[in-house]
Order: C-alpha cells, then sequence, then structure tokens
C-alpha cells in the first residue's frame, strides 16, 4: 500500500538579513510536525526555501555594489546553514529566483489575466516602502501609518496590474467562519471585520518602479508583486505549470501552511482568492503563531527582529546549550497564535526544570539504578503492584493525546502532554523508592518491575520527543538498550516492548544543568554586542542610503497660496507632557500657545518620552478641527518629520516667542 501524503509550508523568507531565532520558530516547528508525520508513516513533503525579488533587496545589493542575485546567494547560503544546523529535514528548498518558479508565476498572472481576475489600472494612495504595500485611509493604523509595520506612508501613483477580490468574497467568509481553515480560529473574525465586511478592495499586483522581480510576460514595464510571486511559491514547488518537479498530484492540497500573524492576511484571504481564481483545491490548514518578541524599552515587547537589532543568534545558543533545547524551548513557549517573549533567563530556567532535572535526570536515574543494582541488565523475576497498572495506563495513554496535538498543530500542548508523563515517571520513583528496594533482597522482583517500567516510560516519551529533538533522543535510546524497532510509532501506545532482560548502558550527561547568574551574564554580554554591531551597521547602511540615488518623492497636488494661508501654525510650547492611558502611542501634550493654553494629543509615544518634550518649543497646527483620540481630546497638532529613524519633532529655537505665527 502506498503511504498517504502529507504536505508541510513554511514562508519563504526575506534573504534581506541574517536569519534569527525569530525566523527559527516557524520552520523548528513544521520541521517536528514533518518528522513526527514521517514516524507515523506518512509520505511526507516539507518546504522552505527563500523569497528573494523586490525593491528592498534591489536597494541592498546596489548599496553594496553587487547584483541582486549575488547579494541573495550570499544570505541564501546563511539560511541554509540555519537549517542545517538546526537539524531541519526539509524535503525540498524554493527560491522564487529559480527558473522553473519565474516560469510558472508568468503563467499563473497570465492565467489570471487571461480569466478576467487580472485588470491593468492606476493606482495611487498610501504606500509602505518597506512592505512593499500600497493601504487604503482606513486600514492605516491611529497614526496614519502602516498597519503592519507602523512606519509612516507616502503618497504613490503608478500604473499597475490588479487581482479583482470580490468575486471570492462570500466563499472566503465561509473559508474563514465556517472550517477549520484558519488556526486559531478566534482570528477569523477580525479579519472578516477588517476586510471582508468593508468590502473585499483589489489587491495590487504589479509594479513598474523597479525592476528585481518577475517580468509580466505580456506586459515587460511591469514586475510582479510580490504576493503573487511570494504565494505561488507553494505549488510552484511541487511543479504546477512547470516540469522542473513533478509531484503536484501528489501533495496538493498542502495539509498545513504554517506563518506568522503578520502573513495572516495574505495566506487567509489572497492566497485562497488566488487558487480560487485559478480553479484549485484549497489548503487544508493555515496555522497562524505570534511572535518571539524581546522585552523592549518601557518594559513593553517588541518584536525579535533585524531592524530592531534585538535579535538572538541560534548559533550562540546552540553552541552553549545544544540545538535540541533550543527548539525545545521555542516550540515549548509559543502557544499557536499567541506571541512569547524571548529572555535568556526563561530559555535557561526551562532548560534547567524540563530538560536537565526533568527529563535528563529520569533517565540518569533510572540508568544508574540498573546499572547499581542489577549490573546493568534487567533480571526476569518480576513482582507487580496496583500502581503500576495505572502507571502503565499514563504511558500508553500518551499516544493518542500527542496524536490530536500534533494534527491540531498545537505543540506547545502536545510538549506539555509528553512531559506529563515525564513528571509522573519522576513521581513514580519517588513513590516506589527503589534505592530502598534495592536494599533489601526480598524485594529484588519488586524493584525488576519498577525499574522495568521506568525504562518503558522513557522509551516512549523519548520516541514521542524525537521529532522535536532529534539529535538527543537516540542517544537516550542507547541509553536504555532500546533498538530502532523498539521505538517505531506503532509501539508507543503499547507497554513491555523492551526486552525482558534489557541491558542498559550509562552516557554521557543529556542536558548538564546550567548555571543561571553566570550564563545570563554572559548572555546579556553577547546580545549588547550584537546589538551594538547591529546600530553601526545600520548607521554606516543610512550613509550608504545617503549616496545612492535620491529617493523618488511623490508629491500631493499643487495649492495656492490663499490654500496655504487657510493653515494656521503658531509656535508654542509644552509645558506638560504624559502618555495616554492604555496607548502606547499617545502621549498628551499640555502647551503654551500665547492663546491661553491648549491640549493637544500626538502618536510620538514611541519615539519621546514626556520628559524630552517637556520645556521644548514646537510648531503648532493651531485651527485644526479638535479631535478625540483614545477618549482624550486634542486641539491641534504638532508638527514632526517622518525620517529612516522614526518620527522626529519640528523644534522651534528658543529666541521665538509663544504664539509667533510660521508662514
Ligand atoms: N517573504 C514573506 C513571506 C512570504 S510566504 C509566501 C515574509 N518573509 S519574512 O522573512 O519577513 O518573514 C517570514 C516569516 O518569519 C513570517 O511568518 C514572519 O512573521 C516570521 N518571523 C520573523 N520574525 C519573527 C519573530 N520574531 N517571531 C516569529 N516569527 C517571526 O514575510
Amino acid at each position: 500500500m502506498s503511504k498517504r501524503p502529507f504536505y508541510i509550508t513554511t514562508p519563504i523568507y526575506y534573504p534581506s538579513g541574517n536569519p534569527h531565532i525569530g525566523h527559527c520558530y516557524t520552520t523548528v516547528a513544521c520541521d517536528s510536525i514533518a518528522r513526527y508525520k514521517r514516524m507515523q508513516g506518512y509520505d511526507v513533503m516539507f518546504l522552505t526555501g527563500t523569497d528573494e525579488h523586490g525593491l528592498k533587496i534591489e536597494q541592498k545589493a546596489a548599496e553594496q555594489g553587487v547584483t541582486p542575485k549575488e547579494y541573495v546567494d550570499v544570505i541564501v547560503d546563511r539560511f541554509k546553514s540555519l537549517w542545517k544546523y538546526m537539524n531541519i529535514s526539509y524535503d525540498r528548498y524554493i527560491r522564487t529566483t529559480d527558473d522553473y518558479h519565474v516560469e510558472a508565476v508568468q503563467k499563473i498572472f497570465k492565467a489570471l489575466y487571461d480569466k478576467g481576475y487580472i485588470y491593468k489600472g492606476e493606482y495611487s494612495g498610501k504606500y509602505c516602502t518597506p512592505c512593499e504595500s500600497f493601504w487604503t485611509d482606513s486600514q492605516l493604523d491611529e497614526n496614519g501609518c502602516c498597519p503592519e509595520c507602523h512606519r509612516p506612508v507616502k503618497y504613490a501613483k503608478e500604473e499597475a496590474y490588479f487581482f479583482k477580490m470580490s468575486p471570492f468574497a462570500e466563499r472566503i467568509e465561509k473559508l474563514l467562519l465556517e472550517t477549520d481553515y484558519l488556526r486559531p480560529k478566534t482570528r477569523a473574525v477580525e479579519l472578516v471585520n477588517n476586510f471582508i465586511k468593508p468590502g473585499l478592495e483589489d489587491l495590487c499586483v504589479s509594479r513598474t518602479t523597479f525592476k528585481w522581480g518577475v517580468p509580466v510576460s505580456f506586459d515587460d514595464k511591469h514586475v510582479v508583486y510580490v504576493w503573487i510571486d511570494a504565494l505561488s511559491n507553494y505549488i510552484t514547488a511541487l511543479g504546477y505549470e512547470n516540469s522542473a518537479h513533478n509531484d503536484y498530484e501528489k501533495y496538493w492540497p498542502a495539509d498545513v501552511h504554517m506563518v506568522a500573524k503578520d502573513i495572516m492576511r495574505f495566506h487567509a484571504i489572497i492566497w485562497p482568492a488566488m487558487l480560487m481564481a485559478l480553479d484549485l483545491p484549497l489548503p487544508k490548514h493555515l496555522a497562524v503563531h505570534g511572535w518571539i518578541t524581546m522585552a523592549g524599552k518601557n518594559g513593553e515587547s517588541e518584536k525579535m527582529s533585524k531592524s530592531l537589532g534585538n535579535v538572538v543568534d541560534p548559533f550562540v545558543l546552540g553552541e552553549r546549550y545544544g540545538q535540541d533545547s533550543i527548539r525545545y524551548h521555542i516550540l515549548r513557549e509559543m502557544a499557536l497564535g499567541a506571541d512569547s517573549l524571548f529572555s535568556n533567563e526563561i530559555m535557561i530556567n526551562r532548560i534547567n526544570s524540563d530538560l536537565a532535572n526533568g527529563f535528563g535526570n529520569l533517565v540518569s536515574r533510572t540508568v544508574a539504578m540498573v546499572d547499581k543494582y542489577f549490573g546493568g541488565t534487567i533480571p526476569s523475576e518480576r513482582e507487580g503492584d496496583a500502581l503500576d497498572e495505572e502507571f502503565r495506563a499514563v504511558v500508553t495513554g500518551l499516544l493518542p493525546e500527542v496524536d490530536k496535538y500534533i494534527d491540531e498543530t498545537k505543540l506547545k500542548q502536545a510538549l506539555e502532554e509528553i512531559f506529563k508523563v515525564v513528571d509522573r515517571a519522576n513521581k513514580y520513583i519517588d513513590e516506589t523508592e527503589p534505592w530502598k528496594l534495592g536494599k533489601d533482597d526480598t524485594k529484588k522482583a519488586r524493584l525488576a518491575s519498577v525499574l522495568y517500567n521506568l525504562l518503558e516510560a522513557i522509551r516512549v516519551t523519548s520516541a514521542l520527543l524525537a521529532p522535536f529533538m532529534p539529535t538527543v533522543m537516540p542517544k537516550v535510546w542507547e541509553q536504555i538498550g532500546a533498538s530502532a524497532a523498539d521505538v517505531e510509532y506503532e509501539k508507543l501506545g503499547v507497554f513491555g516492548v523492551l526486552p525482558e532482560n534489557v541491558t542498559v548502558h550509562k552516557g554521557e550527561i543529556l542536558f548538564p544543568r546550567i548555571d543561571v547568574d553566570k550564563e545570563i551574564e554572559e548572555l546579556n554580554a553577547i546580545l549588547a554586542k550584537n546589538m551594538a554591531e547591529a546600530q553601526a551597521k545600520l548607521s554606516s547602511e543610512e550613509k550608504g542610503e545617503a549616496a545612492a540615488e535620491p529617493e523618488k518623492i511623490e508629491l500631493k497636488p499643487e495649492i495656492t497660496i490663499d490654500d496655504f494661508a487657510k493653515v494656521e501654525i503658531r509656535v508654542a510650547k509644552v509645558t506638560a507632557c504624559e502618555k495616554v492611558k492604555k496607548s502606547d502611542k499617545l502621549l498628551c501634550l499640555q502647551l503654551d500657545d500665547g492663546m491661553g493654553g491648549r491640549q493637544v494629543v500626538s502618536g510620538i509615544a514611541q519615539y519621546y518620552a514626556p520628559e524630552d518634550l517637556i520645556g521644548k518649543k514646537i510648531q503648532l497646527i493651531a485651527n485644526l478641527k479638535p479631535v478625540k483620540l483614545r477618549g482624550v481630546d486634542s486641539n491641534g497638532m504638532i508638527c514632526a518629520a517622518d525620517t529612516p529613524d522614526g518620527v522626529k519633532v519640528i523644534f522651534v529655537d528658543d529666541s521665538i516667542p509663544v504664539g509667533s505665527k510660521i508662514r
């Protein structure tokens, strides 16, 4: 009988900087599921890759004086070495610059055009350069910035092709609300309310402002916009519209696409719409996880990302604690859908408590006792106890639980179930007190039963942990005397698989205990050095940017001097300032405006602390209609500039009196 296929994918990563622990999460999670499914006997296709086109890559390559392809080649190698280092068992790696993918994307674009779903139009609107996304006014965040990266957007206009999404609105709404496609389902309502209910807008799917992309085959002024290029990878990698591969029929539709929340919308709405337009079956599940975050300024957590310079280098952690411990830690910390805060302290405590004290100790204690009391080989005489029945039931009951959580892509819960059994086994040692049995010659048969039962619990838990921690578990099998056949999937729901007279082999300590204080000090020093280097690099990149071609700035339509005269700009002084409650973006400023004073709310809390502003003079738009922001009255606006470093307030020289008119 041929094996059942199982197809799982990670997003394809932008090779625009070194990969970090944040990137590892999805890949390690998919790897663990892929390994588990292989263990269950599925014919698995695990796909990962890199998303190599777009303006950002074109710009970065130009800064370094290399071609975009030369630029991405170097970073793709770094991704591949990290995946090798982390023991990622992908079956296929797609690069969107691969010829077969380019050819297939051109065909997909043309097919959508021929079917009337893609048409030519003109786009004018708010554009976020880092995200390469146009946004409507209603989609912008409360500060009028990009809703995804919260950086300033700018007005832009260009001829473009559009993908008509509205014909699929109803089917997508049903897919999200009535099926098990989106996980966790709780996010479906937010998507439907934000994007579908207001009317699914047509999506801009080509660009004329840069060249580094897949050319539209019938209009080479345009390159295919990143999302049609990127999302198609899931089918082109299987051979859809190309002859490089030949397993589309076997593996499509995908069983699981796993992504983080920032790209949920593209996978929950745009990807199904594309597939519907192409008349292709829809993937079975989209599993959305949160971000690995780091503690940031003001105690708030921030996404781990290269641009924030707060990245944790997986090679550094792997060298210190072993790749399996890192894999375990990130999977164990993150619940599907929620963010998880990364800190060295949480990680080390987790490794110490679960792996060193919990699992590692169970294995070393058990093996040491078999060695000490029986010279390494368990004798045949046995004496059972009522307690054993309950213990066996706990061990044999584990498999269906873990199966269920793997199928639901809930890896944290799967690990929790396994560790409940590990904890139960450690408790069984305390209850049965084998060290006392060992001192009494009449209790040898009872001792043999206890130790055999413990070895069986280790056999089952280690086999179920192997997909998550593939390097260490085979060492456990060697120590407990389990053969490859003993840890096959079919044997994990039964008890009594190890040979009656099993022989153990004492081995190295699996998870050495870590000295928390010492390690934290050293790791923090490494992180601080990384952050300083990242900052230095960013500023030198900025210098490169300054020397590069000036950015094309799209201005708003002309106005007359009379139009301008309608705006009252006055000098005002900040007399008091505080954060707006429950908002991490807004500051509430009290101003001396020379007219009796007023209150203004401004979205600059991420860039200024209140004390940075008090006593400073600023430019005030004094005749702006009052609004309420987060329930707080705002009477006017203070002028600020959007810069690559974020928003900067335009301060006024102290010699200019409060109330002066600016013209
Ligand atoms: N190229 C697109 C995906 C196209 S898929 C058809 C992209 N690339 S990315 O490199 O920016 O991000 C890839 C994935 O890594 C995203 O799911 C992103 O959210 C995830 N992560 C990047 N940093 C992360 C954390 N700090 N934590 C968890 N995941 C993070 O988006």
